[in-house]
């Protein structure tokens, strides 16, 4: 059982509700770590508040903004994150495959809530693939 964190700003917060209650279904551990409403606010905050609950390797996170962008821009900047902004189910096993990606980023207003809900089963359901991508992962630090 994955303990799963979501989050989102405002633009996100309908399809992160949507997502976490999808997942919840699936006997997974979940933490909503806002927003709570759809009110305006500040998407680095709800990225850098999932990414600083993160406590051991077996965590995943969802982190849903208007695209993506910004989310995952702010939570590449933590240590042992690796987040991954996904449009299709392809992204999100190659993530998952290659990049060992712990933090999946949507955008609402990019990709509908069908498509949304099957990234994240295909980001959840796939292992690493380890081998010749974690010596590639610890390249990635500079
Ligand atoms: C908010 O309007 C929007 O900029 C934000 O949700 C996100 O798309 C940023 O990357």
């Amino acid at each position: 059982m994955s303990r799963i964190y979501f989050a989102s700003d405002h633009a996100g917060f309908n399809l992160k509700t949507l997502l976490s209650q999808h997942v919840a279904k699936r006997q997974h551990i979940i933490f909503d770590m806002g927003a709570y409403t759809n009110e305006s606010c500040d998407y680095p905050l709800f990225a850098h508040k999932l990414c600083e609950a993160f406590e051991y390797p077996a965590d995943f996170g969802v982190l849903v903004c208007g695209t993506g962008i910004g989310m995952a821009m702010a939570a590449n900047r933590h240590s042992g994150i690796r987040a991954a902004l996904c449009a299709t189910e392809l992204h999100a096993r190659l993530a998952r495959a290659h990049n060992n990606a712990n933090v999946l980023c949507l955008g609402a207003r990019i990709t509908g809530d069908e498509l949304a809900i099957a990234i994240t089963e295909t980001f959840l359901a796939t292992d690493f693939e380890g081998g010749r991508h974690q010596k590639r992962l610890d390249m990635i630090n500079i």
